[in-house]
């Protein structure tokens, strides 16, 4: 596909369970003209995300079938009428799922990106993106992770999970334990990662690999950032020390199939341990994104943390990238390089 002709990815049909590539179309577009307030940016790289499954089921603020999905994206501006933007910015908004899009300064949370030098494009859309930004909330604020405490992340060898594991090694996490759902998942985690343990949540029941995780280096931990929910989200109730916290990140497990699955059944252990349990959001937490930035380039920058990405490369892989991502096909954060 040439960028010439703008395309998009409409949803076509609402899946069942898991959808496949028959529940989308990619639609030629004529490439819009910016109006007065609007600047026309050029994709770059497109982020697809778990939380995309969930507005395919429609409802209110759910996709619509038939028009362009929305998403986090990368682009530069190639023409402009946004008194706040010149042709050549690199910008981040939110018009993703499609090769062109016109957008406003400040409007859907628009903004010029900082462009740190030495720092990939790729990282604005990874760990200096939503889902940095979702980690670093996560241990920083919800579960307020101090350091010589040991944690425990979910879906680690992800997007979030890989930012979690980086993040919390920075803020002097004790031993970092992961799951993740293949062999060469769990090797990358010990083995270039740098995390003290991990299991391929397929080898057994979660709760008996975490205990056993976490027995290695004394037993329990203090901090979960739970990326899964279900049975994950029970095992490490039981494992929580007293006065332990979970940042309740996501629920993969049930973005597919089950809604209100069995675990977890010890849900009163939160009181007999005073454990805290509190979701994250990252939209509430915007106003932490220089912080992140201001911590997280010099790490960048000398190479001690990496952006961990998949990249599918061409727009016409959008849809298989999500899909992919879904199944657990990526390392780090999945996004889409528009020109492949
Ligand atoms: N609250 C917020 O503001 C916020 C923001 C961003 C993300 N999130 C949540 O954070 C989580 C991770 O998001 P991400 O963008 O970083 O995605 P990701 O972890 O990069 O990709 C999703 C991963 O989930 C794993 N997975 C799929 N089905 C699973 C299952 N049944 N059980 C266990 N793991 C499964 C797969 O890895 P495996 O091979 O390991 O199975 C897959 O790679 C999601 O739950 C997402 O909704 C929340």
């Amino acid at each position: 596909m040439t960028t010439q002709t703008g395309y998009a990815v409409h949803q076509i049909a609402r899946p069942t369970g898991f959808p496949t590539a028959d529940d989308f179309a990619y639609v030629r577009t004529p490439v819009p003209t910016p109006a007065p307030g609007t600047a026309l940016v050029h994709n770059l790289l497109l982020s697809v995300d778990p939380y995309h499954r969930g507005l395919m089921d429609g409802g209110e603020g759910g996709f619509e079938l038939g028009t362009p999905l929305e998403g986090r994206a990368v682009g530069r501006v190639v023409a402009s009428r946004d008194p706040g933007l010149a042709e050549g910015d690199l910008v981040f908004h939110r018009r993703g799922w499609r090769t062109h899009a016109l957008v406003t300064l400040g409007v859907d949370g628009t903004r010029r990106l900082r462009n740190h030098d030495g720092v990939p494009l790729e990282a604005y859309l990874s760990i200096l993106g939503g889902t940095g930004l979702t980690a670093y909330a996560a241990l920083t604020r919800t579960a307020a992770l101090r350091e010589g405490e040991d944690l425990f992340v979910s879906a680690a060898a992800g997007g979030v999970g890989t930012a979690t594991g980086h993040i919390a090694r920075l803020l002097g996490a004790r031993r970092i334990i992961g799951s993740a759902g293949s062999a060469a998942k769990v090797a990358h985690l010990t083995g270039e990662l740098g995390f003290d343990a991990a299991f391929d949540y397929h080898d057994g029941p979660v709760g008996e690999q975490l205990a056993q995780a976490a027995a290695a280096g004394g037993g329990g931990i203090d901090v979960y950032v739970d990326n899964v929910g279900g049975d994950h989200l029970e095992g490490a109730i039981d494992v929580l020390r007293e006065f332990g916290r979970i940042a309740w990140v996501g629920a993969i497990s049930m973005y597919n199939g089950d809604r209100s699955p069995a675990a977890p059944r010890n849900l009163f252990e939160v009181v007999h341990k005073s454990l805290r349990l509190e979701g994250v959001l990252v939209r509430h937490h915007t106003n932490l994104q220089d912080e992140l930035e201001e911590f997280l380039v010099p790490h960048l920058r000398s190479g001690r943390i990496g952006t961990d990405t998949t990249v599918a490369q061409g727009f016409d892989h959008t849809v298989e990238a999500f899909l992919g991502m879904l199944h657990g096909d990526n390392l780090g954060k999945m996004l889409v390089r528009v020109e492949g």
